[in-house]
């Protein structure tokens, strides 16, 4: 995926966005680090008064493969009560990490929660996590660039890109 697409993709989203929550007071929580540049791009294309938040989680899994069992490193700095909140991802693969992460901001008292996605491998899903806004859909390959890392490389190339081979396989 090019840049160029990207951003036009990205600029999208942030149009519904913008529609979907007129007059409601939005907190934007990005999943650190692999969602740190897809955040800046589309917050960028919101035109409301919103928050921002971060949360940081370590996988156990190995480099290329999430085990689900999701530690967090850091949690929300602000009370999510009395707004809506809308998590911003960089990839759902099996869903587990989305999942846990669903679970633990809904009991956190926001007025709702949704899910914003810049990649979906749908094929790969082991848990059924509700994609309430999606970038793009891809196949089961690995990818890297725009924010998204193979051992913390790559993380600064402006397109996604496929990885021909990992490096632990
Ligand atoms: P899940 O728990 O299997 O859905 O995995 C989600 C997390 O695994 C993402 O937030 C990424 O950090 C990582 N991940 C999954 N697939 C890829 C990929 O193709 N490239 C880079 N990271 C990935």
């Amino acid at each position: 995926m090019s840049a160029k697409e990207i951003a036009g993709r990205v600029d999208a989203l942030g149009k519904r966005i913008t529609l979907d929550y007129q007059n409601k007071p939005l907190i934007l929580i990005g999943i650190l680090k692999g969602a740190f540049i897809f955040l800046a791009d589309l917050i960028r294309a919101i035109d409301l008064p919103i928050s921002v938040d971060f949360m940081a989680l370590s996988s156990y899994g190995n480099s290329t493969k999430s085990s689900g069992v999701v530690r967090i490193i850091k949690d929300l700095d602000y009370s999510l009560e009395g707004h809506h909140v809308l998590v911003v991802e960089d990839i759902v693969d099996t869903g587990l990490t989305l999942n846990y992460i669903y679970g633990h901001i809904k009991s956190r008292g926001a007025l709702s929660v949704k899910i914003c996605s810049l990649l979906d491998k749908s094929g790969r899903r082991q848990v059924a996590v509700p994609l309430h806004y999606k970038g793009f859909e891809i196949p089961d390959e690995f990818v890297v660039g725009y924010g998204l890392d193979v051992d913390e490389k790559y993380r600064n190339l402006p397109n996604i890109c496929k990885l021909v081979r990992a490096i632990d396989e």
